[in-house]
C-alpha cells in the first residue's frame, strides 16, 4: 500500500514502520514541531497496529519513552533550582545546620548498586527517574568506580554520581561533538564497553544510601575511603553558603569539568527527613544555578502572547544564536514598556543573554532596525480590547480569553508539578471543555483523555495518576498555584509561618497581613483581595485536594533556648534518648554531631572503656581553635537541667 504525498507508509517493514511512529510522536510531543498532520499520524499508527498489533512503540504513544531494564530502589529525582540570592536565603531559612556545597557537574546522572561483599553489581542510566537503562559493562570501564569497594559496607549500598568528561579529555574529541555533555551521554549509553572505555569518561559520586550516617558530608567522607573520586565538597554556616557560591561560580573557568551551578544540600540527614521530597525534587537540596551566556542576533518579527493575568506581551522573534550551548529563537521583551524604552524596531541587531540559564532576554540594542514595532490594539487571543495599565497591555476580558485560560491552567500545573500537562495538553482540555479551571483537571477520567486526538492508554493513564498524585499539596504551593499578583514563593512561604492554617490566612485583614514582617501594604492589599475573588476555587479545591499545613516548629522558648547539646559515651545515670529529650523540652536542640554551632558535649560519666571518642576529639579540636563549645560531664549536665 502506497499512499500519495505520505513518504512515510512506504515503510517496508515493521521496524521502519516503528522508527517512523517513534520518530513523529516524538516530533510531535517532545519536540512541538510536528511534520505530518493529526490524519496523516494517525494513519501511521493504524498501519502500525495492523501488521504489529504487540509493538512497543504502539504503547510508547504520547508519553515519553520508558526504559525497560532498570527499576530504581529509590526514584532519582532532579533538584529544586534557583536563580538569585534571594531565593537561597529564603531556601536556607527552611532547616537547622551547616550547609554541603558543591559544584553542579554537568553530566549525566547513573545509579550504582554494590552488594553487600562490596562488589559492583548494576549501573544504571537515571532514564525517566523511575526506570533506566542497564549500564553495567560501561560503568566498569570508568577509572573513578571501585569495582569493589575498599570499605565493605554492612548491606548493599547504592551510590549516585554524575557521568561526566574532562574538559582535557573532551579535546580529543571536540572536532567530532558539540559537548562534553552530550559527547558523556552517548558513550555511557554506548552498546560496546570497549568503545565507551575509549572516550574516557570520569564520574563523581555525590550520594549514597543505605549508609547510616547522621550528616551528608559523612556520607561523602564515606564515599572517599570507599574508593570514590567524590564529588568537592564544603561544609559551611548558612551565613557562608552564598560566599561559597560566588568562589565556586569565580572559579569555574579554570576548572577541567564543566558545571552549570552550584548544588546545596542541608548537612544533617535528621533535617534532610523532616524536609522529605516532592514526587520530583528534595526540598534539603537546591541547585543555583549560574547566568547564561551574552550573544547577538537580529529581530525578525515580535509575537504578541498573552499572560494568565491577560497582560499582552511581546517576545522577541530573532536569528536563532547559541546561547549557553542551546539555541535561541525567542527572547522575553517582558511588556510593551520595554520594547519602548530599548527602542527597539525590526530589523535591529540586539544583545540577549541568556538569564538565569533558561528564558533568553534582549538586553538592548546594538544596531537600529528599519521598521517601526507595531503594538496591538486588540487581544490577539480573543480579539477584546486592550487597556493600557502602566507599563502594561492588558486584555479586556481575562476571565473569557482562551489565551488567559490556558496560562492560568499552566501556572497551577506548573507550581503544583504536574507533569504531562503541557500547554498543547492544557489547550485541548480547554478547547474541548474538559478542564477550564484548575478543580476540573482532577476529575478527568482516562475516558475523557482518550477523546483527545494522539492521547493513547498510557498516557490517559498517567495524566490521571498525575492527577490523583498532586492532590496532596501543601499550603505554601496552594497558595502560589492561585496565580495571585505578590504571593509568589516567599510571600506563600511568610504567611504559612506567620499566620498558619489555610483558614487563618482568608480570614486574616489587610492590616493583619501588613503588619507580618516582610510583607507591606500593598503585597497585603493584593493578597487580601486575591484571596477574596479566589475564593470559590479556593474552596473548590479544598474539597478535593488534601492540604499539608504543616509549620516549622516555632522559636524554642525555655531555659536552654539557643544551646545545643551533643552526647557522647554512655551515661551512667540516664537513657540518652531520655537526656536529650530533658533538653528539648527546655527548649535545646540535640544534634547528632559536634559543630562549630554545639553550645556542650556531654561526656557520660560511665567511662567503661576510657577512651576518647570521636566527638570528643572533634570537640577538643574545635575548642583548641577557639570555638565557644564546652565538654561538661554528665554531673554537670544534671546541674543544669536539674535532673537527677
Ligand atoms: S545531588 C535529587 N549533587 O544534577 C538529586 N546532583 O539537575 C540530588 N548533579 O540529577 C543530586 N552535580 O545528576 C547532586 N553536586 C551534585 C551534582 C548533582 C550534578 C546532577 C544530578 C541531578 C541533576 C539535577
Amino acid at each position: 500500500m502506497k499512499a500519495k504525498g505520505l513518504p512515510e507508509l512506504e515503510a517496508s517493514s515493521v521496524s521502519e514502520l516503528e522508527a517512523l511512529v517513534r520518530h513523529h510522536n516524538r516530533l510531535y510531543w517532545d519536540d512541538d514541531a510536528p511534520e505530518l498532520t493529526d490524519p496523516e499520524f494517525d494513519r501511521l499508527v493504524r498501519r502500525l497496529r495492523e501488521v504489529a498489533p504487540a509493538s512497543p512503540a504502539l504503547d510508547e504513544l504520547g508519553a515519553s519513552r520508558f526504559g525497560e531494564a532498570v527499576v530504581h530502589d529509590v526514584p532519582m529525582l532532579s533538584l529544586d533550582k534557583c536563580y538569585g540570592d534571594d531565593e537561597l536565603a529564603d531556601w536556607l531559612s527552611d532547616f537547622d545546620g551547616r550547609v554541603v556545597v558543591s559544584p553542579k557537574f554537568d553530566g549525566v546522572a547513573a545509579s550504582l548498586r554494590y552488594d553487600e561483599e562490596g562488589q559492583l553489581a548494576l549501573a544504571a542510566t537515571r532514564g525517566d527517574g523511575v526506570t533506566g537503562d542497564d549500564i553495567t559493562r560501561n560503568v566498569r570501564e570508568i577509572a573513578d568506580v571501585p569495582r569493589r569497594l575498599k570499605v565493605k559496607p554492612a548491606a548493599p549500598i547504592e551510590v549516585r554520581g554524575e557521568v561526566f568528561l574532562r574538559l582535557s579529555v573532551f579535546e580529543r574529541h571536540k572536532d567530532r561533538f558539540s559537548n562534553p555533555r552530550n559527547l558523556a551521554a552517548g558513550a555511557i549509553k554506548q552498546k560496546d564497553p570497549k568503545k565507551s572505555a575509549e572516550i574516557g569518561l570520569s564520574f563523581a559520586a555525590y550520594e549514597v544510601f543505605g549508609l547510616d550516617a547522621p550528616t551528608e558530608h559523612d556520607k561523602i567522607d564515606w564515599l572517599a575511603r570507599a574508593g570514590f573520586a567524590p564529588i568537592e565538597r564544603r561544609v559551611v554556616e548558612k551565613s557562608e553558603a552564598l560566599a561559597v557560591y560566588r568562589e565556586l561560580a569565580a572559579r569555574r573557568a579554570s576548572l577541567d569539568y564543566e558545571i552549570d551551578g552550584v548544588v546545596m544540600k542541608a548537612d544533617r540527614v535528621d533535617e534532610q527527613r523532616r524536609l522529605g521530597a516532592t514526587s520530583h525534587h528534595p526540598r534539603f537540596a537546591l541547585a543555583y544555578k549560574f547566568q547564561g551566556d551574552t550573544g547577538t542576533s537580529r529581530l525578525r518579527e515580535i509575537e504578541w502572547s498573552v499572560s494568565r493575568t491577560g497582560a499582552v506581551t511581546p517576545v522577541a522573534i530573532v536569528d536563532p544564536v547559541a546561547l549557553s550551548g542551546v539555541l535561541v529563537s525567542r527572547a522575553s521583551l517582558h511588556h510593551p514598556g520595554y520594547v519602548a524604552k530599548l527602542g527597539l524596531s525590526l530589523g535591529a541587531e540586539v544583545e540577549l543573554t541568556r538569564r538565569g540559564g533558561v528564558i533568553p532576554n534582549v538586553e538592548r540594542v546594538t544596531k537600529p532596525g528599519d521598521r517601526p514595532v507595531v503594538v496591538p490594539d486588540r487581544c490577539p487571543s480573543c480579539g477584546a480590547e486592550l487597556v493600557p495599565k502602566g507599563d502594561f497591555l492588558l486584555c479586556a476580558r481575562p476571565d473569557q480569553c482562551r489565551a488567559a485560560r490556558v496560562g492560568q491552567l499552566a501556572h497551577f500545573v506548573s507550581v503544583i508539578e504536574m507533569e504531562g500537562y503541557g500547554d498543547r495538553m492544557l489547550g485541548e482540555l480547554y478547547d474541548r471543555e474538559l478542564a477550564r479551571t484548575p478543580v476540573e483537571l482532577f476529575s478527568l477520567t482516562a475516558a475523557q483523555l482518550l477523546t483527545i486526538p494522539r492521547v493513547g492508554d498510557k498516557l490517559a493513564n498517567k495524566l490521571v495518576a498525575e492527577a490523583e498524585a498532586a492532590k496532596q499539596v501543601r499550603l505554601e504551593d496552594l497558595l502560589r498555584s492561585l496565580g495571585i499578583d505578590e504571593l509568589g514563593r516567599h510571600v506563600a512561604k511568610v504567611l504559612t509561618r506567620e499566620v498558619g492554617g489555610l483558614d487563618a490566612i482568608l480570614a486574616a485583614t489587610k492590616e493583619q497581613l501588613a503588619a507580618i514582617h516582610g510583607i507591606g501594604e500593598i503585597i497585603a492589599a493584593s493578597v487580601a483581595d486575591g484571596l477574596a475573588a479566589q475564593r470559590p476555587t479556593i474552596d473548590a479545591l479544598r474539597r478535593v485536594m488534601t492540604i499539608e499545613e504543616a509549620r516549622r516548629a516555632p522559636p524554642a522558648e525555655g531555659p536552654l533556648a539557643g544551646l545545643s547539646f551533643v552526647f557522647t559515651g554512655k551515661l551512667a545515670r540516664h537513657k540518652r534518648d531520655e537526656a536529650q529529650a530533658t533538653v528539648q523540652r527546655l527548649g535545646g536542640l540535640t544534634p547528632d554531631t559536634v559543630s562549630k554551632t554545639t553550645s556542650y558535649l556531654v561526656v557520660g560519666d560511665d567511662k567503661s572503656d576510657g577512651k576518647q571518642s570521636s566527638k570528643e576529639k572533634a570537640a577538643r579540636k574545635l575548642i583548641a581553635a577557639g570555638g565557644g563549645l564546652k565538654v561538661i560531664s554528665e554531673g554537670e549536665f544534671e546541674q543544669m537541667t536539674n535532673v537527677h
